[in-house]
């Protein structure tokens, strides 16, 4: 059946359960994976490991143009990489979490890494789950499917510190970056170029009091709904 590649668009604040939960359901239907964040997060790496300071605007508006930075769309192995060197690791430590939000922040930064997640879904063969802030309303208005996936900020919190107490991360760092986590969730709905919103025709999902398994099973249902040969 020839038609056009599907597109899933998850939206959500940080552990709303966005990411695990957009590549799983990648996985299960043998769908591409892009993780936005991630770009978001290369772009910061690439700006403080060149020494920009990522609190002027103009100065990370002018250097937004030259890291190269590919992400890899496997659900299986996502991968990402700047010019060339994997960065998937630090691009998950502090330093760089508490300042994407700023890179974030600057329209230059995002009309250059839109163009590159367009691109990403234009190559996925058979379609692809896009996760970020801004899937529904900006990158993809017309996805075949729009999730926004919601928890209780008590719920979010208790999530984040799981993750990051299983990779062995010290109780200090884990309080720092719940209270980060606060701070970047209103910056990114607060800011002024496509802020963390729900688009008008997207599916509100609250995971709260929801499994991991049947969050998964819930949207692969509205894929499902949406596009039966999927
Ligand atoms: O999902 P994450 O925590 O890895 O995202 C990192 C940061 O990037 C987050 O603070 C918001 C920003 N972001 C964004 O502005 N737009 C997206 N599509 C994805 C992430």
């Amino acid at each position: 059946r020839a038609s056009a590649p599907v597109v899933v668009a998850i939206d959500g604040p940080s552990g709303s359960g966005k990411s695990t939960v957009s590549r799983a359901v990648a996985s299960r239907l043998g769908l591409s994976f892009l993780d936005t964040g991630a770009m978001y997060r290369a772009m910061t790496w690439w700006m403080l490991a060149n020494e920009i300071d990522v609190d002027d605007a103009d100065a990370v508006a002018t250097a937004c143009t030259k890291p190269v930075i590919v992400s890899g769309t496997d659900a299986a192995g996502p991968t990402i990489t700047v010019d060339g060197q994997d960065v998937s690791a630090p691009i998950r430590g502090p330093e760089v979490t508490s300042r994407v939000s700023a890179v974030a922040a600057v329209p230059e930064v995002r009309a250059r890494l839109v163009e590159l997640q367009r691109t990403s879904a234009v190559a996925a063969e058979r379609g692809i789950v896009a996760e970020g802030r801004d899937m529904g309303t900006v990158v993809f208005p017309d996805a075949t499917v729009k999730i926004f996936l919601t928890a209780s900020e008590e719920a979010r919190s208790a999530r984040r510190a799981a993750e990051l107490r299983a990779k062995g991360v010290d109780e200090a760092t884990i309080a720092a970056m719940a209270a980060d986590l606060g701070r970047r969730d209103a910056a990114d709905s607060s800011r002024k170029t496509a802020p963390l919103t729900r688009a008008a025709d997207a599916t509100a999902v609250d995971t709260s009091d929801m499994t991991l398994e049947q969050v998964i099973d819930h949207v692969v249902d509205l894929v499902q709904a949406r596009s039966p040969h999927t």
